[in-house]
């Protein structure tokens, strides 16, 4: 079974490696994008949630968390931001540990609401997210496009 532990800056070239194999979109990036320099600032606001799943040396999944304490009429809460598991690795159990742990560190630190967004589509991580205890949420999402 993988080994669950806090992720280190050293981590993060197989982490951007692991999104990489899973990112679904072909959605035009604006400018230059760096996802390990991306990475590395997401992982710099909240490192203790930032998680990792290790097997035999190598990274096979990973979650990456915040915490706020502002704004959306909310008390302090947890939000996942990302989470994903090699595409070698899937089903075996690695997303659901991870998953757990994340919210164990929440409770531990008596955050009562963690929060995440899935495209109403992605059917695979709404079953996986509801497998791990969420449920809908009070937000509806908004969104303004620019008309081409
Ligand atoms: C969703 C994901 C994190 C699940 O991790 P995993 O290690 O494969 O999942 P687990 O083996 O821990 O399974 C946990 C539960 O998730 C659900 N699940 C996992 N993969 C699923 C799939 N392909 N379809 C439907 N449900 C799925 C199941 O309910 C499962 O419970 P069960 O085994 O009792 O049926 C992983 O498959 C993944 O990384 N998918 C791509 C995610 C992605 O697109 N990330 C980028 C945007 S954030």
């Amino acid at each position: 079974m993988a080994e669950i532990r806090k992720m280190t800056k050293e981590d993060i070239k197989q982490v951007a490696t692991i999104h990489r194999a899973i990112m679904r979109t072909t959605a035009r990036i604006l400018g230059e994008f760096d996802l390990e320099l991306e990475f590395m600032d997401l992982r710099s606001t909240y490192p203790e949630g930032c998680l990792v799943a290790v097997e035999k040396g190598q990274v096979v999944g990973f979650l990456m968390s915040s915490q706020k304490s502002w704004g959306f009429g909310l008390v302090t809460s947890g939000w996942i931001e990302l989470v994903g598991v090699h595409p070698d690795k899937m089903g075996r159990g690695i997303g659901h540990a991870l998953g757990k742990a994340i919210l164990a560190h929440f409770d531990e630190k008596n955050i009562d609401d963690v929060y995440t967004a899935v495209k109403w589509d992605y059917s695979d991580l709404i079953t996986f997210f509801k497998s791990v205890g969420f449920g809908r949420s009070e937000f509806i999402n908004l969104k303004h496009a620019r008309e081409e």
